[in-house]
């Protein structure tokens, strides 16, 4: 068993999407171990996406990362990872409504920046990004 993160982002969250969203990966078959709705400060969005320190969209992702609330979620099941990467879909909204129609990018998203969720990566990301937002206290066995 593996468990992953997830954060509906603003734009999800503000169009109502997300009983929808935590709804479709409880359908897939995921177990929902935590689940919080905060809003980030632009320190915490900075500290949590330091990997894109360096892109040119960083101050563009930290600014719409902060720009509402978010809920985000544990989810647990086999290849968890990688299976919730592929129900998101492709970064950008358009083309996941081209290549990944059911996908939630598809569905929820607007474009490559407002793009409703956001997912871990890889085993690394995840193990950075659970106890970032969670604390264990927060996480069911
Ligand atoms: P995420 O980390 O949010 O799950 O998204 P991802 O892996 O599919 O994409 P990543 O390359 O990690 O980018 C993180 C987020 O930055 C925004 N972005 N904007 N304007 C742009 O060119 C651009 N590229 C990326 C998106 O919100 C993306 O999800
Ligand atoms: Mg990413």
């Amino acid at each position: 068993m593996e468990r992953t993160l997830i954060i509906v982002k603003p734009d999800a969250f503000e169009k109502g999407a997300t009983g929808k969203i935590i709804d479709r990966f409880i359908e897939e078959g995921f177990t929902l171990r935590a689940l919080k709705l905060f809003r980030f400060t632009e320190e915490k969005a900075r500290q949590f996406y330091i990997v894109h320190k360096e892109r040119p969209f960083y101050g563009e992702l930290v600014e719409f990362m902060t720009s509402g609330p978010v809920v985000a979620a544990v989810l647990e099941g086999e290849n968890a990872i990688q299976r919730v990467r592929d129900i998101i879909g492709p970064t950008d909204s358009e083309e996941a409504r081209k290549t990944a129609p059911n996908s939630i990018r598809a569905l929820f998203g607007t474009d490559k920046g407002k793009n409703a969720i956001h997912a871990s990566d890889s085993p690394e990301s995840a193990s950075y990004e659970i106890p970032f937002i969670f604390s264990s206290l927060e996480i069911t066995d």
